[in-house]
């Protein structure tokens, strides 16, 4: 088989990719290791970046996201005794949008699929061959029979545990990561959310996240301990654990219900460079990862595809490589202001094992200084809605 963009990865990564360049008259083949109803089976944050919706419309696909999804133009942050909002539409003009990923996807494959996009499932054993050459292929197997594709270039789209970032060999790959000694406890359930913005609450037991898909579907999330497992919490235990640590306004009035689904998910930061070997381009989970704190995932997903897509365009209507040739660059300058937020925010919200009495009146004081200064809350506002592209 011959394409001109093989992608590794049936992500929202790769399928956005895929849909952009179809609908340039660019073709490319996905290749996904897991089945369809996997992929969408996953869970995964909703919050979107104006950059993101902007992406979604250009793809052709943004007809139920606009239909369904909730504008939000600010949030709640609680710390111990101190609350505020911060004010996004009044500080920059702009908003965040909730539309879950799990949507998204599913909106991105029923496009690929009413177009005859070509998505090959349940993928084993990829290996991307001649990277830096000019000729690059991709061998696979799918039912014990291996096939080849030759291709223009490779995206790798194939998230944190893919083959496309091993690819690059060790000699040129540098790799950036922090562990954080917690993780995230989530729930969704099918309960009218608490309040109609999003609560980030820093307590004394630890953070606290009040999140929503839509009107009567909530998504909750607790700091806990690596150790934990889903089992260990009931239902019961989460809802009381998520009212302790949310302003008691809140916890007042928070409906609870049976959970639909329950995960926990360690916190990494994480950034591999360059993002870019010879014909291979990594895009998302494959070339980075942020704490959710501040819900970056898919929105820095976004930033890499729009670069790859506009430097693969460039390349295919101008024979011009200057975009493709900057892409790492252009790419990682964002990224680490994503990596730099996510970060900051966590370092803000959450309880850290090793925490001194000195550390939480430091905590205490970027809180209040965050809650006092309009100029402290426009640039929390700004890395929030997203910065430009
Ligand atoms: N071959 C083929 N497919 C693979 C391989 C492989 N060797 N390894 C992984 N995959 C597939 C996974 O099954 C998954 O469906 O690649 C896909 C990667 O998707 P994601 O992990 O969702 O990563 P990405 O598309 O970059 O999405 C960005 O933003 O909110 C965050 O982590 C969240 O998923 C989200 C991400
Ligand atoms: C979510 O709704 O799942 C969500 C929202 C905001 C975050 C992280 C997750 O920062």
């Amino acid at each position: 088989m011959r394409t001109q963009v093989a992608i590794i990865g049936g992500g929202p990564s790769g399928l956005l990719l895929s849909q952009l360049l179809h609908r340039k008259g660019i073709d490319s083949i996905v290749l996904e290791r897991k089945t369809k109803d996997y992929v969408l089976g996953r869970i995964r944050a909703g919050i979107l970046e104006t950059g993101f919706v902007d992406l979604m419309r250009e793809a052709g696909v943004a007809n139920r996201m606009d239909a369904e999804c909730i504008i939000h133009d600010g949030t709640v942050i609680s710390y111990g005794d101190t609350l505020f909002g911060v004010d996004f539409k009044d500080l920059t003009g702009s908003h965040v949008v909730v539309y879950g990923q799990t949507e998204v996807t599913r909106d991105l494959y029923e496009a690929r699929e009413a177009a005859g996009g070509k998505i090959v499932f349940e993928t084993e054993a990829v290996t991307i061959h001649d990277a830096d050459s000019d000729a690059p292929h991709v061998t696979y197997m799918v039912d014990g029979t291996e096939h080849r594709i030759d291709c223009d270039f490779v995206a790798g789209c194939d998230g944190f545990h893919g083959v496309s970032r091993q690819t690059i060999p060790l000699t040129v790959r540098r790799e950036y990561e922090k562990l954080y000694p917690f993780g995230w406890l989530g729930i969704l359930s099918q309960t009218p959310p608490v309040h109609h913005e999003l609560i980030y609450s820093g307590s004394d037991r630890g953070f606290a996240l009040c999140s929503m898909r839509n009107e009567n579907l909530s998504r909750y999330y607790i700091q806990c301990s690596l150790s934990d497992t889903p089992e260990d919490w009931t239902d019961a235990a989460f809802w009381t654990e998520l009212k302790r640590r949310i302003p008691e306004e809140y916890a007042d009035r928070l409906v609870t219900g049976p959970s639909i689904e329950k995960s926990i998910a360690p916190l990494r930061s994480f950034v591999t460079e360059p993002m870019r070997w010879g014909r291979l381009f990594l895009c998302g989970d494959a070339a980075h990862i942020v704490p959710p704190t501040g819900a970056k995932g898919l929105n820095t997903a976004a930033s890499d595809i729009h670069y790859l897509y506009n430097g693969l365009l460039q390349y295919y209507a101008e024979g011009d490589s200057e975009g493709i040739d900057r892409y790492s660059e252009k790419a990682l300058t964002r990224i680490w202001k994503a990596e730099r937020f996510s970060w900051a925010t966590t370092n803000l919200l959450h309880r850290f094992p090793d925490q001194n009495a000195f550390d939480l009146k430091i905590q205490q004081a970027d809180v209040d200084f965050l809650r006092e200064n309009r100029e402290a809350q426009s640039v929390f506002a700004q890395n929030y809605v997203g910065l430009p592209y």
